[in-house]
């Protein structure tokens, strides 16, 4: 593991770690010798994917409700006595009934259901886990948004509401827990290559999103991986608030 960015040790949280992106960050955090605590609904799920990496345990979790919530947090604070990392990687499955609609067609139930996930459950997780790590000396909160939270975008505004939500919980985090030693990011997502959304478009649709940047391409999810572990690790501890454009180049700061 010479010459890559080490996470030794560090205790990492990664929510939605069962499969896709989540799953690619978990094994990242693993090879550079995290100990990952990897999330699913489904404890099946989380057993199976924990099973393919070193040091990772399997943990049920629902951001969504609040028991499940509390209790996953009070077993790792007990289990692990402290956290370094958060990655809220979890989100609302992308739907293309919802994503293709204009903004006046999405009903309140949608709004809600999309915001109850990636805005108020990771606002939820993240409210848990903070005295924690600020009781531990402190860590690194990581929640993946997308471009459009930035840029805008012309469909699926429910999902840029809620990751635009995203990205001032970062700046809140960095700016009132800085003392403490915490620091947070955002890494605001083009098109990676997921099962969720490379596998539900048409051939069309695939080309149109690998056009839409510099490279010309999708992104890989163990692209995204990597950084995840560099902003993890302590070679980042004079940076933070920040919101990590990846996205092959579309969306310039
Ligand atoms: N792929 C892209 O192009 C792209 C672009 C921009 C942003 N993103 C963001 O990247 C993240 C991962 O996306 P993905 O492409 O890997 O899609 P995905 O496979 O649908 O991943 C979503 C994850 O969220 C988890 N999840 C859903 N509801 C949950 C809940 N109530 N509580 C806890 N976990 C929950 C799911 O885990 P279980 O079903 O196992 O519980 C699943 O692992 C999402 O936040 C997504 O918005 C992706």
């Amino acid at each position: 593991m010479q010459g890559i960015v080490l996470l030794n040790g560090k205790v990492a949280i990664v929510t939605g770690a069962a499969k896709g992106l989540g799953l690619e960050i978990a094994k990242e955090f693993s090879h550079r010798g995290s100990n990952v605590i990897i999330c699913s609904r489904k404890l099946k799920d989380a057993q199976s994917a924990a099973s393919e990496m070193q040091n990772a345990d399997p943990a049920e979790l629902d951001i969504t409700d609040e028991s499940s919530v509390l209790k996953f947090t009070k077993m790792v604070s007990d289990d692990y006595g402290a956290i370094d990392v958060l990655v809220n990687n979890a989100g609302y499955p992308f739907d293309r009934k919802i994503w293709y609609k204009q903004l006046h067609e999405v009903s309140d139930d949608e709004l809600q259901d999309i915001l109850a996930v990636d805005l108020r459950g990771t606002f939820r997780l993240t409210s848990a886990v903070l005295p924690i790590m600020a009781k531990t000396g402190g860590g690194a909160i990581i929640s993946i948004s997308s471009t459009p939270a930035i840029s805008g975008h012309v469909e699926g505004a429910p999902y840029t509401l809620a990751k635009a939500g995203i990205i001032a919980m970062t700046k809140h985090i960095a700016l009132e827990y800085g003392r403490k030693n915490i620091r947070a990011y955002t890494l605001a997502l083009g098109n990676i290559a997921t099962d969720a959304t490379f596998n539900s478009m048409t051939a069309a649709e695939r080309k149109m999103a690998a056009s839409e940047n510099a490279m010309k391409r999708w992104g890989d999810p163990r692209e995204v991986a990597r950084v995840a572990a560099c902003v993890a690790s302590d070679d980042f501890s004079f940076a933070t608030g920040n919101t990590i454009v990846i996205d092959g180049g579309t969306v310039m700061l």
